[in-house]
Formats: structure tokens, sequence, C-alpha cells
């Protein structure tokens, strides 16, 4: 069985890291969602973390540090990675830096650059330190399933793979760190995240998103991060993503509840919607609301047994694009545009 620690234990915190040090998997709280946490520098800890996942080998991991000195053994840290470290981090901000020796081929699935993240969650940073070495940590869920935002979520995909998990809460960003790529000519969004582009921009005003975060991709479409081509964070439940203005998606969500009244159907909802007939969970009223509970809304979801999940749309720009990247993905691409609706009546 695998242990629970409170992140406010500190003997049990201590432990931990000497667990993870040594080559057990230890899952730790981010402010984005949970890891699953190896000893980097150990490649028998890393292949225990593909395995527990059942990840795919070409999908490489970022490397946790708990500040940007601790990278530079590993990684080449830019001038242009030092901005972003500066400015967004400890945050929830990835960097895809040229990688140095050092790491083992492993961790990075043998690419020549290396994912470097230093989080903002205090519990994950006094893990990291204790334990004294760089922790290679994807999210800690099973490959394909919803990324698990707090303990309970952890012990649901991984109970018995792992050594332990330490118990810090819910996460407050609710989704992954946004990647950047800097080892091109311009810095690109590989994912959007709890950083958005145009926080970046401010930085770097070169910065563009990587074309196709949004589109359903092609059967050849090769994406820079790897973990981006796979089928991600889906739920048992059938997602629908609605686009369209406020009214028109109530509308059309209200028509879909009415014409498949034999499912049972749960609705992701603003604040300010009501539907009948359904379980519906309330997200709040901006993209930052409903990032902090997309992920556990869907395995709640799966728990009260939705056949089919309706969610409403985030607000465009800013974190609404980070949230309807998830939202696509959950939703195999699966998108009721309501103007196109409205076109065809
Ligand atoms: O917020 C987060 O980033 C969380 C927490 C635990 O830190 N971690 C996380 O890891 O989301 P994971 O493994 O679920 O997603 C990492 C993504 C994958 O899509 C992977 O392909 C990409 O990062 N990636 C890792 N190293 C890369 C590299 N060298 N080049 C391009 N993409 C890379
Ligand atoms: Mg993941």
């Amino acid at each position: 069985m695998t242990k629970r620690i409170a992140a406010a234990d500190t003997k049990g915190l201590a432990e931990a890291a000497e667990k993870l040090r040594q080559g057990e998997l230890v899952a730790f709280p981010t402010e984005t969602v949970y890891g699953l946490g190896a000893n980097a520098l150990l490649a028998n800890a890393v292949a225990g973390i593909y395995e527990a996942k059942g990840r795919p080998s070409d999908n490489p991991l970022i490397v946790h540090v708990a500040q940007v000195g601790q990278a530079e053994a590993f990684a080449e840290v830019t001038a242009q990675a030092r901005q972003l470290f500066d400015c967004f981090t400890p945050g929830p901000l990835t960097v895809i830096l040229p990688k140095k020796e050092g790491i083992p081929d492993i961790v990075t699935a043998g690419l020549d650059s290396i994912a470097v993240r230093i989080p903002e969650h205090e519990t994950a940073r006094e893990l990291i330190q204790l334990a004294g070495v760089p922790i290679a940590a994807p999210s800690a869920n099973r490959s394909g399933s919803p990324s698990p935002t707090d303990a309970d979520s952890v012990l649901q995909d991984m109970d018995g793979r792992i050594w332990g998990v330490v118990d810090g809460g819910r996460c407050q960003v609710g989704i992954e760190s946004t990647i950047v790529d800097i080892t091109g000519e311009n810095p690109v969004i590989l994912r959007p995240g709890g950083i958005t582009l145009e926080q970046i921009q401010e930085i770097l005003p070169e910065c563009t998103l990587d074309t196709g975060l949004l589109k359903k991709p092609e059967e050849s479409f090769q994406p820079k991060a790897p973990g981006m081509k796979y089928k991600h964070y889906a739920p048992q439940a059938q997602v629908i993503a609605f686009e369209g203005t406020a009214a028109a998606v109530r509308q059309e969500i209200q028509r879909y509840i009415v014409t498949h009244s034999e499912k049972k159907i749960g609705v992701f909802a603003k604040n300010s919607s009501s539907y009948e007939n359904t379980l519906t969970l309330h997200w709040g009223e901006t993209a930052q609301d409903m990032a902090k509970c997309l992920f556990h809304a869907l395995r709640q979801f799966d728990k009260l047994g939705a056949e089919v999940i309706l969610c409403e749309p985030p607000e465009t720009g800013g974190m609404g694009t980070s949230v309807r990247n998830r939202l696509y993905k959950a939703a195999g691409f699966h998108i009721i545009h309501t103007e196109e609706r409205e076109k065809q009546k």
C-alpha cells in the first residue's frame, strides 16, 4: 500500500525525501498538479515512473529543481532562460533548454534538450531541497487519465504502485505548467498552462503558441513536446465542449439535455448557469476558476456515473487558451460550435 504523508509532517517529509533520494517513487503536490517524483540521476528510479504510469517511453519528463543554480549542472541556462526563470519562477512554467551531460537519457527520452521547472509550492521545493537531487516528475496520473489535483486522485491511480504521496491538499492552479521551448530560433509555447502567452510576450515579444494546440491533430502530426500527441485527460464519460456566446451555449446545452433524456448527463458550468435534470458542477466565473476545477470535476463526474459531460467554454485568450487546450483534448476534439448550428437552421 502507498503511504500518505501530511505536508505538515516534518519527519514524514524528511523520510519521503530520503526515499526519493534512494530511488523510490514519491508523489508530491505542486501549484499546478501532483507530480510523480523520482531521483532524476538514477535511471532505474526513472524507469519506475514510466512503468507506474504506463507511459510511452518516447515521452520525456520534466526535471524539477529548487532553484536555477541546481539546473546549471545538467542544462544550459541561456540568457533568455534566465529572464524567464527570473520573471515567472518559482511558478507554473517549464523551460526547454539545451541538455548537458549528467542526466540519464531515459529522463529526456534520448532528446538533446531538457525540460526544467522550479515549482512554487513550498512543499515541493522543500522536498527537492531535502532530497538534494533533481527530481524527474510527470503528472501523477495513469497515462491518459486526468492529471491529479489532490492526493486522493493520486491514490486512485497509483495506490500500490508507488512508495508514497505527500498530501498538500488541492492544487491552486489545477492544470499543468506552461512549457516554453527556447532551443529554436524563436521561443515557442509547446503547452499553454499556468503562465499565459500574453505574460510571456511581455518579456519575450517574439514568443508564439505552437500551431495546432487547439486543433485536432492530423495522423502525421509530430508535436515538439512528444506528450502532446497522446490521448489525454480522458475520463470514462464522453466529454463535449461547447463554443459560442453564453446565451447560445446555454440554449444548446439545454437542447442536448432534452434530446438525450435517456443519458446520465453532467454539466460543467459557470456559477451563473443552472440546468435541470442533470448533475451540474459549478466552476466559478473565470478561466482561472475553471482551470482549478477542471481535472477534479472530470474525475468527480466519473464517480457520479455520468455518461456524457457537457462543458461551457471559458473566456478567450489568457488562461482561457490553456483551459481550452485541456478541455478539447479531454473531449477528443468533440466540439459543438453554436454559431454553426445557428447558420444551419
Ligand atoms: O505542471 C507540470 O508541468 C506538471 C508538474 C508535476 O510539474 N508536470 C507535468 O509533466 O505536466 P508531464 O510529464 O505530465 O508533461 C510533460 C510534458 C510532456 O508533454 C512532454 O512530452 C514534454 O513535457 N517534454 C518534456 N521534456 C521535453 C523536451 N525536452 N522537449 C519537448 N517536450 C518535452
Ligand atoms: Mg501529464
